[in-house]
């Protein structure tokens, strides 16, 4: 069944939990959407898992475009919510419209995610007001990096909970369909979840939330046994993936691959034709 914005706000009015991963391009999106899951996000940080910068920041709407268009292709019935990366939504809120509209006209997402609360509600409201699903972003969000000073958990104090809390009252306010909630301390994301009517999807944010998200490559264990706190590891897919090189490069040194069922023959006639030259 096609998962929609409306789907999210019923699953959260049921007490359905919500289940999101990441993916980037068309085969993974398939199979996930095979799998059956609510949501998939074509975060900005394809930056870090797919095209190696240290950072999300580097990522750029098109970036976005290109691989949101790969995932829709892919992806059947799950909701496509695209990351809006960092400064396309920064500038100016004529500006963040247009960067949000060509992540659903060119990218085929059908909504786009915004770190941030009060400091961005405005372009928040506009894109909504021009009819653009947003999901919102609270918490340790990735693009405010250098302002953290590195990948820390955020919430931690009094004070940061309470704005953590307005925020994502603010948030609801202005439309906001869900809220991602990334690295707080547990209590934290379960008083935002019990005080809001919109549905909040946690990664490192413990188990009160109405859905959980994770990076696809980090849950099937892509690389190798590192895996942070907040993250299980599903499958170990790299000793997997290094295992079924070696083979091959084992087979192809011995001439074991290929095999007779993995050629081509010609046609017996033209064989026998050639024979006669
Ligand atoms: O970019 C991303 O993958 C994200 C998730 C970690 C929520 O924002």
């Amino acid at each position: 069944m096609k998962k929609t914005v409306i789907s999210f706000r019923e699953a959260k009015r049921t007490g359905r939990k919500i289940s999101m991963l990441t993916a980037y391009d068309y085969s993974m999106a398939k199979l996930i959407d095979e799998a059956g899951i609510d949501g998939i996000l074509v975060g900005d940080s394809l930056g870090m898992v797919v095209l190696g910068y240290e950072n999300t920041l580097s990522v750029t709407v098109d970036d976005i475009i290109h691989h949101s268009k790969a995932v829709a292709r892919g992806a059947k019935n799950a909701l496509i919510v695209a990351d809006m990366p960092f400064l396309s939504y920064h500038i100016s809120t004529e500006d963040s419209v247009r960067n949000a509209g060509r992540i659903v006209q060119e990218g085929m997402a059908h909504a786009v995610k915004v770190e941030g609360g009060i400091e961005v509600i405005d372009k928040v409201r506009a894109i909504i007001d021009a009819q653009i699903p947003v999901m919102g972003h609270l918490g340790l969000t990735p693009q405010s990096v250098n302002m953290f000073g590195g990948f820390k958990v955020q919430g931690k104090t009094n004070e940061q909970a309470a704005k953590l809390i307005e925020d994502a009252k603010l948030l609801e306010e202005a439309g906001a369909f869900s809220i991602v909630i990334e690295c707080v301390p547990a209590e934290i994301a379960e008083t935002i979840s019990k005080t809001i009517s919109i549905p909040t999807i946690g990664i490192g944010a413990g188990s009160m939330c109405d859905g959980q998200i994770l990076v696809n490559n980090d849950m099937l264990g892509m690389y190798g046994d590192f895996t942070p706190k907040f993250v299980k590891q599903y499958r170990k897919l790299s000793h997997e993936i290094i295992a079924g090189v070696k083979e091959y490069m084992e087979e192809v040194e011995a001439g074991i691959f290929p095999e007779k069922k993995h050629s081509f023959k010609m046609d017996s006639k033209v064989v026998d034709e050639k024979k006669k030259l």
